[in-house]
């Protein structure tokens, strides 16, 4: 196993539910290191960008719609083997089938409405990472 970069959201519907503090608590619990962290408000163009991949899936209006009607909590973490260990510390994308223990099961409302998103693999981690942040602010 090797150090790992991996990119993470806390989405809008943790945010307006004021549970961002207590989900950096588990992220660092986890025992992640947060490289990089900003709150913004996501515009339409950068929540399609961000999500392309899921462009013509039926849920993709819905998708940009949430993620752009609050702020959500962008971030870069670093541990061991850090792209698997945080989708498994999320848990599953629906809440209802995540395991106990999870952020998703403890936070999400929904499948759309998960709390949190996090980098599939080391591809999408580079590209997500480089999608909101640049070099100097993570060294
Ligand atoms: P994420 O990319 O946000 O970490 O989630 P994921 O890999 O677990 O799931 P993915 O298939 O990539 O879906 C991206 C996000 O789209 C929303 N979604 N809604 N209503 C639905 O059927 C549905 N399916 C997916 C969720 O917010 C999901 O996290
Ligand atoms: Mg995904």
């Amino acid at each position: 196993m090797a150090t790992e970069r991996t990119f993470a959201i806390i989405k809008p519907d943790a945010v307006e539910k004021n549970l961002a503090g207590a989900i950096l608590a588990h992220i660092e619990k986890s025992g992640f290191v947060v490289k990089g962290l900003k709150r913004v408000q996501l515009t339409r163009a950068m929540a399609e960008g961000f999500y392309a991949e899921h462009a013509g899936r039926g849920f993709f209006g819905e998708l940009v719609t949430f993620m752009t009607r609050g702020p959500v909590y962008l971030l870069a973490l670093e541990g061991e083997n850090a792209i698997a260990k945080w989708r498994e510390v999320m848990g599953a994308t629906d809440p209802a089938a995540a395991a106990e223990g999870t952020i998703r099961k403890l936070f999400g409302a929904s499948k759309g409405e998960n709390a949190t998103h996090g980098s599939d693999s080391p591809a999408s981690a580079a590209r997500e990472l480089a999608f909101f942040f640049s070099g100097t602010e993570l060294l």
